[in-house]
């Protein structure tokens, strides 16, 4: 059983990603959603984040994180996530409310009560950063950083840059230099995972969650259909299918370096093949290919299962 904490900034993608951590009890224990300022600011990310523990009704605690980067102006991203953060499902305001901690003390003080935890990061890397520089105490404890972001060979932000590691390039040059080991699921691995636009309308009205999901999924595909392209990838989602079966997806190791400057590759993932020459002491693991069918069915069982679940908690 892997403790998991979700750092995310909600988000189509992340949403679907914590549904489908939240599907499988039997593998991983969420111990906390922590927020962060990316898809769009800190005060709506959070609201969405808990909209999704009361769709689930549930009782993992969502914390408030960063509301900027650590030296730049934040850079909401409405085209692919709407005003809202999460535009698509039409749902009635939060009643709850957030734990009083900000996301950094939180995490200090989670990690540092757990034998090991796997932090997921979803998001620009401002809270991990933070963490890691404040309280380098916690990095013993922290079993992995498995993350959604950076690319091998193209960007979706620009050329070169993928968005999370765009948004705070310092908080990702931090966390990439930091000595905790890191898996990465880049745009490859995620593009290899894309889901069928033709399928989206089978969740329509079959529960709870799969209508959340199609509602999900009939916004954020605009995006995909704009570009004329018959699949979506869920980028978020990748990152913990991986967490369920690494075996179904193939990698290699790489030394990652970030881009802090440069007109088309501010925020780019410089990736390095190992070789002979190479001395790298944490060399990043990064995912390249995973079995899209494999993926997706993976995908729909868990929103089938949560269907069954209900409100049961
Ligand atoms: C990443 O950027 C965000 O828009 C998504 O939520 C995902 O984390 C993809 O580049
Ligand atoms: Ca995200």
């Amino acid at each position: 059983m892997r403790k998991l904490i979700i750092d995310c900034d909600p988000g189509h993608d992340d949403a679907i990603a914590i549904l489908i951590a939240y599907a499988h009890p039997e593998e991983f224990e969420i111990l906390g959603l922590t927020t962060v300022c990316g898809n769009q600011t800190i005060d709506k990310v959070g609201n969405n984040a808990l909209k999704i523990v009361e769709l689930l009704d549930c009782d993992i605690p969502v914390i408030q994180g960063e509301a900027k980067p650590l030296k730049r102006d934040p850079e909401p991203q409405p085209m692919a996530h709407g005003e809202s953060g999460m535009d698509g499902p039409v749902m009635a305001n939060p009643t709850s409310t957030y734990a009083s901690l900000s996301a950094v003390n939180w995490m200090r003080e989670t990690i540092l009560k757990e034998d090991k935890v796997t932090l997921v990061c979803l998001a620009p890397l401002t809270n991990i950063a933070r963490l890691l520089t404040e309280y380098p105490e916690v990095k013993d404890r922290i079993e992995e950083i498995v993350l959604m972001g950076g690319s091998v060979y193209g960007g979706n932000i620009l050329p070169k840059a993928e968005f999370n590691i765009y948004h705070d390039p310092e908080a990702a040059k931090i966390v990439f230099n930091s000595g905790v080991p890191i898996t990465t699921t880049p745009l490859e691995v995620c593009k290899a995972g894309a889901f069928p636009l033709k399928e989206i309308d089978d969740f329509e009205g079959k529960g709870k969650i799969s209508q959340f999901v199609y509602e999900l999924l009939k916004f954020y595909s605009g995006y995909a259909l704009r570009h004329n392209m018959d699949r979506t990838p869920i980028f978020d989602m990748t990152t913990i299918i991986y967490l369920l079966h690494p075996e179904y997806f193939k990698g290699r190791k790489m030394d990652v370096d970030i881009e802090l400057d440069g007109q088309y590759t501010r925020g780019m993932t410089v990736c390095e093949e190992i070789g002979e020459y190479s001395s790298i002491d944490n060399p990043v693991n990064v995912l390249l290919d995973v079995d899209n069918e494999f993926h997706n069915r993976v995908f729909k069982e868990a929103i089938v299962a949560l269907d069954k679940k209900g409100n049961k908690k």
